[in-house]
């Protein structure tokens, strides 16, 4: 696995702020916490994936992170009704996009449409984030052979150039919303399951190329924990950075700062 030199620190949105006022107040104090300690990080040392009719907006006062959606379309340009394809997201200034968490998978999103959009999201050269994450375990360890089931039909429709694009968030839909992480070691086990399931599809050295995150109740507490111990590059947090000072303090805890 190519470390990365940054982490990669993802917050999710979901349906919050409540309004546009909100969401660019948010921006600019974050913003502000950023700069005051620019000198120990990157220009741009997050990314937020916020609700899609905020992204023109957000992008635009953003400046030390890149503004993402949470979902995205599948389908070609054309004639259906609800939805919003990659270049649309793209020409709004998001520069990535998440696919397949659980709270969509909940809505009803088949293997198939995930595949569909993960093939047109990279194609597009939007920065994309497969979400990917089991609802319970058993003890006989089938979870990771689902897990690993789950990313090879995702991915199935992807071609080899554009697994530098992707990234594989580790999201276990237990541990989403709640009070009880992963382990750094549960955390391990499946980053291994997820590397085996992309080394199938590309071989090993595309393989390296992807990053994986972990997500569910990531704190300012345990947050370096699964970089440092759990064979993570990232994390992707929902909870956490919906407020800017936890926010803040993950992204300063992740870069030493
Ligand atoms: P929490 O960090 O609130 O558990 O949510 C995780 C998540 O769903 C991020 O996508």
């Amino acid at each position: 696995m190519t470390k990365r030199t940054s982490p990669i620190i993802v917050g999710n949105w979901k349906t919050t702020p409540a309004n546009l006022n909100q969401a660019i107040k948010f921006i600019k104090a974050i913003d502000k916490k950023y700069s005051s300690k620019k000198n120990k990080m990157p220009k741009k040392g997050f990314y937020l994936a916020v609700p899609e009719i905020f992204i023109s907006e957000i992008s635009k006062e953003c400046v030390h992170g890149y503004v993402g959606s949470q979902n995205v379309s599948g389908v070609s340009i054309g004639q259906t009704t609800g939805t919003t394809i990659p270049s649309q997201l793209l020409s709004a200034g998001a520069t990535f996009t998440l696919i397949g968490h659980s709270e969509v998978r909940a809505q009803g999103e088949t293997a198939d449409q995930r595949s569909h959009k993960v093939a047109l999201s990279l194609q597009s050269k939007l920065l994309t984030i497969l979400c990917v994450g089991e609802h319970k375990r058993d003890k006989e360890g089938k979870y990771l052979s689902e897990l690993e089931e789950d990313v090879r039909k995702s991915l199935s429709l992807v071609s080899r150039n554009n697994f530098n694009n992707l990234i594989i968030a580790y999201e276990p839909v237990w541990a989403i919303g709640g009070d009880t992480p992963a382990t750094t070691h549960e955390c391990f086990e499946v980053v291994i399951a997820i590397r085996r399931a992309l080394a199938s599809l590309v071989g090993i050295d595309y393989a390296k190329k992807v990053h994986v995150l972990y997500g569910g109740t990531v704190t300012k507490e345990n947050a370096l924990s699964f970089i440092q111990e759990g064979g993570v590059d990232g994390l992707l947090i929902g909870r956490a950075s919906q407020d800017v000072v936890s926010f803040m303090e993950i992204i300063s805890s992740c870069y030493g700062a």
